[in-house]
């Protein structure tokens, strides 16, 4: 049987790091923390040696689709497929800071929602017979989900919303975020909440309506 294998995104630190140290004690197969900086993520694979845990390394910048695409590329060619993905990377303003909301919307959405998209459309397919796939979204999207319009909430929360719908509606977040008009538009005033809710929705389409 040809070995198992699990990748983590954004390994290098924080949660993604704890998910690569609980694979490599448990998992019974190759482990790689992945990260979009070779440094820091080489010293985040030296950290676990030091604790006598194997973790492999691959870089992976969500951002870039030819990091994405030459990592599927790879992972196929050496494993046939991914048997576990765990899309952990993201990002977050801090509430302290003073950058324009315009701002925060385009960047955090283009990371939390449209990367991980990007991962998604890319690694669904190398995804085994009996595989995982987990998104690593937040109950900040639930309580984002409860300040929209009753309009938006019924989308979201509806059966029958596509990928194209939902990538539309969260183009039009950025969009009214540019102008300063997201909330006569309906949204809350967060866009981590906004991008996170994309995600929880993304994950919850059923096969053959994604
Ligand atoms: N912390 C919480 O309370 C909490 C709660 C709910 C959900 N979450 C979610 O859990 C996940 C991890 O959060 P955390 O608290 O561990 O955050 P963190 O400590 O800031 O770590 C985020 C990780 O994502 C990586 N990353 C960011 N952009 C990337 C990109 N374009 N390509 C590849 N990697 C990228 C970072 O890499 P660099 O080191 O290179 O920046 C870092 O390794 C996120 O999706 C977050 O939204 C966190």
């Amino acid at each position: 049987m040809s070995t198992k294998v699990a990748v983590v995104t954004g390994g290098n630190k924080g949660i993604g790091f704890a998910i690569v140290r609980a694979l490599c004690k448990q998992y019974k197969g190759d482990v790689y923390l992945t990260a979009r900086d070779v440094g820091r993520g080489q010293a985040a694979v030296e950290s676990l040696a030091s604790e006598g845990l194997k973790a492999l390394f691959h870089q992976l910048d969500i951002n870039d689709l030819n990091s994405i695409s030459s990592s599927a590329a790879f992972f196929k060619e050496k494993y046939g497929g991914v048997d576990v993905l765990i899309n952990n990377a993201g990002i977050a303003f801090k509430v302290a800071d003073t950058t324009p909301f315009a701002i925060q919307a385009k960047v955090t959405l283009e990371t939390n929602f449209f990367a991980t998209r990007d991962m998604l459309t890319h690694f669904l397919p190398l995804i085994k017979a009996g595989g995982r796939v987990v998104n690593v979204s937040s109950f900040v999207s639930c309580r984002a989900l409860s300040q929209c319009s009753p309009a938006l909430q019924q989308r979201f929360r509806s059966e029958d919303i596509t990928e194209g719908e939902l990538v539309g509606l969260m183009e039009r977040f950025v969009n009214e975020a540019q102008k300063g008009e997201h909330k006569e538009g309906g949204w809350p005033d967060t866009a981590y909440g906004v991008s996170k809710l994309g995600l929880t929705v993304t994950s919850r389409y059923k096969p053959g309506g994604f």
